[in-house]
């Protein structure tokens, strides 16, 4: 056993709560005077598997690793941290995460939680989470309570702070769609601030928090949720579901159960098998370079997306022969080939190659760069 593996403590990790958040460089003019202040109210170890930090499973180490419990350790420990301590990778839950190598500097892992309502009348209710809150946690909360909005995103493994960055999306709905405003922690000012829903910049897997240099840490988030049902159904499977549930007049209840169940159905849990959900995005391109394409692939799948075509990522994958493909402890994931998955002992760097060996038969294919969905370090 390694130094400091024996004080590791994994109680937290559950199959939702871990998902990557920001990867931060500390400006230079930070001193390290206070940091021996805060040394003893946070605990920093040292040579640290992340293994359980991360639903790919990867084996690799942290020099460093804290973890945060209050918004104020955030506010007060993070300027402090000395140059020798960086760069800093903030975790929520590391599940949209592949580590390729070991982490020279320190993982902070953000477990910060609470739950509260802000505003409500008769038709809305505006409720914040802290960062570290487990997100399908807190869909639930919001379900049982009968507050909509949030159930379409069911069952989305990572942590609430993180669904902001790649603005999180299933069955037709999108993070932004009940999004209100976030607070977040300037890493180059040390002060907090605001966001607004525009001042975010979300789009498809994509947000202000995602680009290098925009040096935010997200330590809660305010959603607007509808104290009336508005049902988003219109993602096929979700109505097959019901119909194969027998249910005719759902509820957000039964909408969240569908969600639950179709998932179940289609991905891998990284609980069994390690996996970071979809590898890849799937690829939004114009209407021209789409009848280009179908020119020769006539059968492409593809959906209208603003003013133009998302095409199914899966799809491109299982054409170039890739669906349910095992090289070593590396595959496709039987229900669905944009998940890669982990059967055990693969590094970071063979599912890298392996990601990279499918993106190179895309675009040789179709002309098709596929862009990774997951944050790979
Ligand atoms: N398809 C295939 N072969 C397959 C599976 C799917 O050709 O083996 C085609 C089918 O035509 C299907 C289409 O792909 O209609 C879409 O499949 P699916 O409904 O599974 O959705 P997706 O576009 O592949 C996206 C998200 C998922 C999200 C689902 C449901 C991305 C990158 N992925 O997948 O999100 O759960 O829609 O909304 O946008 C994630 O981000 O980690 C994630 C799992």
């Amino acid at each position: 056993m390694e130094i400091g593996e024996t004080r590791i403590k994994t109680q937290g990790f559950s199959d939702q709560s871990e998902i990557f958040i920001f990867c931060s460089l500390i400006p230079k003019h930070v001193t390290g005077l206070a940091f021996a202040e805060f040394k003893t109210m946070l605990e920093i170890k040292e040579h640290i598997s992340l293994k359980p930090f991360n639903t790919f499973g990867i084996n690799v180490k942290a020099r460093y690793f804290s973890e945060i419990m209050s918004c104020d350790e955030i506010t007060q420990f993070i300027p402090t941290l000395e140059k020798d301590h960086q760069p800093l990778l903030f975790l929520g839950g590391g599940s949209n995460v592949l580590f390729t190598k070991d982490y020279p500097g320190t993982i902070i892992r953000i477990a910060t939680r609470g739950i509260k309502i802000l505003k409500e009348d008769s038709d809305y209710v505006f409720i914040n989470a802290e960062a570290g809150e487990v997100w399908d946690e807190f869909v639930k909360y919001t379900v049982d309570r009968k507050w909509c909005g949030l159930e379409n995103l069911s069952l989305i493994p990572g942590n609430v702070g993180a669904a902001p960055v790649q603005n999180i999306g299933a069955y037709g709905v999108e993070l932004k769609d009940v999004f209100c405003e976030l607070e977040a922690f300037d890493l180059v000012t040390f002060e907090k601030r605001k966001f607004s829903r525009e001042e975010c910049l979300f789009g498809y897997r994509e947000s202000v928090f995602k680009h290098p240099g925009r040096n935010y840490l997200i330590m809660n988030v305010t959603f607007r949720l509808t104290k009336y049902p508005i049902l988003h159904l219109d993602y096929g499977k979700i109505r097959e579901e019901l119909f194969t549930l027998q249910i005719q007049d759902p509820t957000i209840r039964d909408v969240r159960e569908a969600v639950i169940r179709i998932r179940r159905k289609k991905l891998p849990d990284p609980v069994l098998i390690g996996n970071a959900g979809s590898f890849f995005k799937n690829p939004v391109i114009t209407g021209e370079q789409l009848e280009q394409i179908r020119f020769e692939h006539s059968g492409i799948v593809h959906f209208p997306f603003n003013d133009e075509f998302k095409l199914s990522a899966a799809w491109l994958i299982e054409q170039c022969g890739w669906k349910n493909r095992r090289q070593g402890d590396v595959g496709t994931y039987s229900g669905q080939p944009l998940v890669l998955v982990n059967y055990g002992l693969a590094t970071g760097k063979d599912i890298l190659d392996f990601a990279n060996q499918i993106r190179e038969s895309v675009y040789e294919k179709f002309g098709i760069n596929l862009e990774t969905e997951v944050n790979i370090v």
